[in-house]
C-alpha cells in the first residue's frame, strides 16, 4: 500500500462517519505518524508505508470516527504559531483566544508586568504573553493537577520556566499578591447548554473547561470579585465570555468598579472578549 491509497481509505472511512474535515484528518493523522509535513505526503505518494504504519494509522483513525477531536489524537495543537501540548485534561486552546492574547502583547508589549492566568488549562495565554514579552512575568493557576501538569510541560516546552509560575488552586484561594493584569477564559456555559454541544467536545472536553453554571456565569462572577483585591490600581482584568453574555458581564463589571476600555469580536462580530480597567480598590 502507499501512502495515497492509505490517506484515501482513512478519508473514506471518516467520510462515512460524518466527519467534515475526513480529507485534512486523514492527512494530519499520517504526517504525524510519519513526522513529516502535509506537503510532504502529496509530493510522496506513490511511497510505499510499512505494516506497522498501516497500524498505527487505522488504530487512529479508528478514534477518530468516534469523534475524539484530532488535538487530542495528535496530543498537540497550534496557537499562536506554536505547538502546545494537549491531552483530555485540557481544554483544546481555540482561535478566539489569540484574539485576546494578540490585545495584551499590544498593551503590554516592552512593560514589565506580573500577571495572572487564571485556569490556565494548557497554559496557552500565559506562555504565548511571555513568548512576546521578555519583561513580563505571570502565574498560572488551575483547578485541575492535570492541566497544571500539561501547562508545566509546555512552559518546558517553550523554555519559559524561569518566568512562568504554575499552581494547582482554586481561584478563590489567591491571597497576598498584586498584579498588573488578570487574564482569565473560565468556564462560561450554561450547564443546560453542555448537552447540545457538538459531540467531540461534549464527549471529550473536560466538562470542568465548560461547565459555567447555571446561566455560564458562576466562574466569570468570582473572577471578577477576586480580580477587585488582586489587581493593582488602575490594573487590568481580561476576560474571554461566551456569545450572548456581553451585557449581564458588563454590568457586573461595572458594579464592581471595573470601565470597560476594549472589546474584542469573534470572527463572527460577537464581543467575545472584554478588556477592563479596575477603577476603585
Ligand atoms: C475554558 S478553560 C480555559 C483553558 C485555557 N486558559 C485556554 O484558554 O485554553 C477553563 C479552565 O479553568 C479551570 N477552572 C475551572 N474552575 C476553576 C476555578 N474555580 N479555579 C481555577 N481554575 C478553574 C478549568 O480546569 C479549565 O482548565
Amino acid at each position: 500500500m502507499n501512502i495515497s491509497n492509505l490517506l484515501a481509505n482513512g478519508s473514506k472511512i471518516l467520510k462515512s462517519n460524518s466527519i467534515k474535515t475526513h480529507v485534512l484528518d486523514s492527512e494530519l493523522i499520517l504526517s504525524d505518524i510519519l513526522k513529516s509535513q502535509r506537503e510532504k505526503l502529496i509530493i510522496n505518494s506513490n511511497q510505499s508505508v510499512s505494516e506497522k504504519v498501516i497500524n498505527n494509522f487505522n488504530k487512529l483513525i479508528l478514534r477518530r470516527t468516534k469523534k475524539e477531536p484530532i488535538a487530542y489524537i495528535l496530543k498537540k495543537r497550534e496557537f499562536w504559531s506554536k505547538d502546545f501540548f494537549v491531552n483530555q485534561n485540557t481544554l483544546i486552546p481555540r482561535p478566539e483566544t489569540e484574539l485576546l492574547c494578540e490585545q495584551l502583547i499590544k498593551i503590554f508589549k516592552g512593560k514589565s508586568i506580573n500577571f495572572l492566568d487564571i485556569g490556565t488549562g494548557t497554559g496557552c495565554i500565559l506562555l504565548t504573553i511571555l513568548s512576546e514579552i521578555s519583561e513580563a512575568k505571570g502565574i498560572g493557576l488551575d483547578i485541575s493537577k492535570k492541566a497544571i501538569d500539561v501547562a508545566k510541560r509546555n512552559s518546558k516546552n517553550l523554555n519559559l520556566t524561569s518566568r512562568a509560575k504554575f499552581f494547582t488552586r482554586s481561584l478563590e484561594e489567591i491571597y497576598g499578591y498584586k498584579f498588573d493584569l488578570v487574564v482569565s477564559n473560565p468556564p462560561y456555559i450554561k450547564s443546560i447548554d453542555l448537552k447540545n454541544l457538538q459531540e467531540d467536545v461534549r464527549k471529550f472536553e473536560p466538562k470542568i473547561a465548560l461547565d459555567g453554571g447555571k446561566e455560564g456565569l458562576d466562574v466569570i462572577k468570582k473572577v471578577i470579585y477576586k480580580s477587585k483585591t488582586i489587581l493593582k490600581k488602575l490594573g487590568l482584568l481580561a476576560l474571554e465570555i461566551g456569545h450572548g453574555q456581553h451585557y449581564k458581564v458588563s454590568q457586573i463589571l461595572k458594579k464592581q468598579g471595573f470601565k470597560e476600555e476594549l472589546l474584542i469580536r469573534d470572527y463572527r462580530n460577537n464581543v467575545r472578549c472584554i478588556v477592563a480597567r479596575l477603577k476603585i480598590n
